[in-house]
């Protein structure tokens, strides 16, 4: 079968040399498009591929209907709502992510930029400590999880919310439940969010849970742009001169809000979270097993549009 890597961000070396040694083993074809300059030179590869690797790259319902013969996309991560699963399940096309194989990635990340804000962006100005504070997450997943493990550690109390999972699970996992999102923004110094982009959660996180953030309070978002309501988040900075915001998915008005908030925000020019070889190994791998099962044995385990 033809298996079609398209990175638009591509993996590190060490990653795509691991997903093609699957592959062949298997009795797959590997074509690799990386760093392609537009959404149309993914719907010219996508012609004659069988099976597809994706990052944040977009399956449109474009790039299902022009390739007949796909069967399945993996999606080397999380989040999925870079695939049209409605035009793939209609192709019948089998879509499937890689739940917690890039997790860890994110949330060292999600740390690092609770404290690159804690220090004032690494400038000499004063700064305050985390240990001690607490932190609010927001969905308690894989990510969520190994978030709030690594605050513990800091000395930090966390609380999480998350409506599917029970009190006694997130507490398992090590943090207080909280049971609503204004509970969780009123309680919390920081606040991490890791909610997936879903109709119900677009633009979600907006004026007013943000202004009932304590004083000096720090909002994280490893997750979505999407979730943001972009224009509740610079009234909100506009009216509590004490809050931040950093984000590894910059935010279309980023230019300004960098220009009226200066350090109280930062943005990753490109998202970043999962950029690490241990990240991109584990979770192209993984993609890799999974598509050659598919072929080998009908496997259809981590498919998210059953
Ligand atoms: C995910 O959903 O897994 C993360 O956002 C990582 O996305 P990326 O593979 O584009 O870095």
């Amino acid at each position: 079968m033809k298996v079609l890597v398209a990175t638009q961000k591509p993996f590190a070396a060490v990653a795509v040399e691991g997903i093609k040694k699957i592959l062949v083993e298997a009795g797959h074809e590997v074509v690799l498009l990386e760093k392609y300059a537009e959404q149309a030179d993914l719907v010219a590869a996508a012609a004659d591929a069988e099976a597809m690797i994706i990052r944040s790259d977009k399956v449109t319902a474009e790039v299902i209907a022009a390739a007949p013969k796909l069967k399945i996309v993996v999606r080397a991560g999380a989040g999925y709502d870079n695939v049209d699963l409605a035009a793939a399940t209609e192709h019948g096309v089998v879509v499937m992510n890689t739940p917690g194989q890039n997790s860890n990635a994110v949330a060292e990340l999600a740390i690092a930029m609770m404290i690159f804000m804690a220090r004032t962006q690494f400038t000499p100005a004063t700064g305050s400590e985390v240990q001690g504070k607490r932190l609010g997450i927001q969905a308690f997943g894989n990510v969520g999880r190994l978030v709030g493990a690594k605050a513990k550690a800091l000395g930090m109390e966390v609380l999480a919310l998350d409506p599917f999972l029970t009190d006694e699970q997130i507490i398992a996992g090590g943090a207080s439940p909280v049971h609503s999102v204004e509970e969780l923004y009123a309680s919390s110094d920081y606040v991490s969010v890791h909610i997936p982009a879903l109709p119900a959660t677009l633009k979600s996180i907006g004026y007013d849970l943000i202004t009932k953030m304590p004083k000096g309070a720090v909002l994280v978002n490893t997750a979505r742009k999407e979730v943001i309501d972009e224009d509740g988040l610079l009234q909100a900075l506009e009216d509590r001169p004490d809050l931040k915001y950093v984000t590894d998915v910059m935010p279309d008005n980023y230019a300004l809000l960098q220009e009226k908030f200066g350090l109280r925000v930062f943005a990753t020019p490109k998202k970043m979270g999962a950029q690490t070889s241990e990240a991109n190994i584990n979770a192209g791998l993984a993609a890799a097993r999974q598509i050659a099962d598919f072929f080998a044995t009908g496997s259809t385990r981590f498919q998210v549009n059953k």
